[in-house]
């Protein structure tokens, strides 16, 4: 059995999981098209201008919990007071509601590759998409095989899973991704798309897009289920976690324009609409590449990026619940991994079949799967971002500087800390539940 608290095997192998953690479904997915709803460059603005300040304090506090502690996310705040387990207890919970929707969309995308390779004539995507999930049995059986993969991972520990993954789908996902954008930025048009992302029209801002890009950044850097905490409590020596925190942001920020660089070219180049929401992906990208010779190839290519990206982010959704069931409930990693399998899957399951057999079921009005990105997104993350920063700021006093040289900057810190974000994070929560 693997001892319970395992480090890292270089200061390398934890920025390639963390930026892998960061960089998923919301940079490939969700991150083109909520600007696509949003109008394209203006959004893409507003959203550096928030990632590249708020965010960093959240993401240096979330890192440096875990590498002061040492501890899993329960264990974090109940080195407070044990009264305050409860409080560490919503990150795996948060962890295992995220995974019940993640890990539908991501037995969709394994879904797709195997379109490619059967290659059958689909004329209608949009059809496709509604008749495969709303089919109850390929929706369960793709979700529980992208989740089998991930917990398999997971269940072999952080050198011989989580980084062995990493180390392997990083790279090809990055190969991959190169390779597309070459591709997009060749087909006519293609400069069509790269204004619609780079030439803003500020006449579109508006208030919703500024929590709009806040909810985004918080999920694609992973922040407020205890990931990054418990990937941050693996660190043993005294690695610089500012340094890491900007290798994040830089790589999860460029990795998101660069999805948009691949796909808005090519939307533009067919004359087709950028805001068709969360359908872009499924259903606006497979009707270009069935239109283009060896198309096929093309869409196995891209859904194995997206299936990489998912991969190495699903990992660390788990591995904070696996961390927490292996030091508070004193299982081996297997048992704690096969634990985790059953809780999501029976949480996935109902998500899955929420487009289907289940779509009459509601919570609060929405289908199992929209209520779960729903409460997650906008509730559990921010509020479990609002809790860590009060934890470091306030009980364990992380000062900003022990981590940033500049005076100045570290007393911005210190005030972001304590006072800012969590005012922000106060009335995006209040926004989220109106
Ligand atoms: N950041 C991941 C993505 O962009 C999602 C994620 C959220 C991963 C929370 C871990 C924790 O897809």
């Amino acid at each position: 059995m693997e001892n319970a608290r395992p480090n890292w095997t270089s200061r390398f192998a934890f920025i390639l999981a963390s930026v892998g953690s960061a960089v998923g479904l919301g940079n490939i997915w969700r991150f083109p098209y909520i600007m696509g709803q949003y109008g394209g460059a203006v959004f893409l603005f507003v959203y550096l201008a928030i990632i590249l300040t708020i965010c960093f304090i959240p993401l240096v506090a979330e890192l440096a919990v875990g590498k002061i502690t040492q501890k899993e996310c329960i264990g974090a705040y109940e080195s407070v007071s044990p009264k305050l387990k409860i409080i560490g207890a919503l990150n795996p919970i948060t962890g295992i509601l995220i995974s019940s929707f993640y890990f539908v969309v991501g037995g969709w995308i394994i879904n797709y590759i195997v379109l490619g390779f059967i290659n059958p004539s689909v004329n209608d995507y949009a059809q496709y998409f509604t008749n495969f999930t709303q089919n109850p049995v390929s929706t369960c059986v793709y979700t529980i095989l992208f989740l089998f993969i991930c917990i398999f991972f997971t269940a072999r520990g952080i050198k011989k899973g989580i980084e062995f993954a990493n180390n392997v789908l990083m790279p090809l996902f990055a190969v991959i991704l190169v390779g597309l954008i070459i591709f997009s930025l060749n087909l006519p048009n293609a400069y069509q798309g790269l204004e619609y992302m780079f030439k803003p029209d500020f006449s579109k801002i508006c208030p919703q897009m500024f929590l709009a890009a806040l909810g985004q950044a918080l999920f694609t850097l992973s922040i407020g289920m205890g990931a990054l905490l418990t990937y941050g409590s693996y660190i043993k020596e005294d690695k610089s976690i500012t340094k890491s925190a900007y290798t994040i942001i830089f790589s999860d920020t460029l990795f998101a324009i660069m999805a948009g660089i691949m796909i808005f070219p090519a939307i533009f180049s067919f004359g087709l609409e950028p805001n068709s929401g969360a359908g872009l992906v499924f259903v606006t990208l497979p009707h270009i590449f069935s239109q283009i010779p060896h198309g096929n190839i093309v869409a196995i290519a891209f859904f194995l990026l997206l299936s990489a990206a998912a991969i190495t982010s699903g990992i660390s959704i788990l591995e904070a619940s696996v961390a927490a069931f292996i030091e508070r409930l004193h299982l081996s990693r297997m048992k704690s991994s096969i634990l985790l399998f059953c809780i999501v899957s029976s949480i996935a399951i109902p998500a899955s079949l929420s487009f289907g057999v289940l779509s009459s079921f509601t919570i609060a009005g929405r289908g199992i799967f929209d209520f779960l990105d729903f409460a997650t997104s906008n509730l559990l993350m921010p509020l479990n971002t609002l809790f860590l920063c009060i934890l470091a700021g306030w009980f364990l006093k992380i000062k900003g500087k022990m981590f940033i040289n500049n005076e100045f900057i570290a007393k911005i810190f210190d005030l972001g800390l304590k006072f800012i974000v969590p005012i922000i994070l106060v009335f995006l929560l209040y926004i989220g539940l109106r």
